[in-house]
């Protein structure tokens, strides 16, 4: 098992996963973890692009803890890479234990968003730099 100490990156989403996330057996769902993590990166591609940005690749998904109801799940992502029109955002998920407050890194992936105009076509990525 992957180590590390703490948070990379800026938090970019913060919530609670509650009973409604969960599957019958009690245990959240996979993919409301990969909904906030879309949510939260895609917040900080749209800070960066200044324009509509859409999702076009998600890469290296690992659960490497389960989240339980009542922890406290927090996003943190960056921008590693500006391309022409697209942009690599690793985003980090860590929950803080309900009741104990114990600090686990619980899931990372690496998101790909594309900046596109009105037509949903792709345009470049102003650079800030
Ligand atoms: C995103 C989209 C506009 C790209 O269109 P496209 O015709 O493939 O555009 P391009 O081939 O010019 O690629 C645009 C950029 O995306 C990158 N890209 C395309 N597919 C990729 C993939 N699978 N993984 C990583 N990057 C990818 C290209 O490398 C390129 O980057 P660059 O400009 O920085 O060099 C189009 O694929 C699309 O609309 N996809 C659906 C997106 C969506 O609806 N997401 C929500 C899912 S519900």
């Amino acid at each position: 098992m992957e180590e590390a100490g703490k948070p990379k990156g800026e938090l970019v989403i913060r919530t609670i996963a509650m009973p409604a996330d969960t599957n019958p057996s009690g245990d959240i769902f996979g993919g409301w973890i990969m909904s906030q993590m879309d949510l939260g990166s895609g917040i900080l591609a749209l800070k960066t692009a200044k324009t509509r940005v859409v999702t076009v690749a998600m890469d290296g998904m690992s659960f490497l803890q389960p989240v339980r109801v009542g922890d406290r799940v927090a996003c943190y992502a960056w921008v590693e890479k500006i391309g022409r029109t697209s942009m690599k955002i690793p985003v980090e998920v860590w929950v803080e234990r309900y009741m104990t407050g114990e600090q686990v890194r619980v899931t990372h992936a690496v998101f790909t968003y594309v900046a596109i105009g009105a037509d949903g076509r792709p345009i470049a990525v102003q650079r800030q730099d």
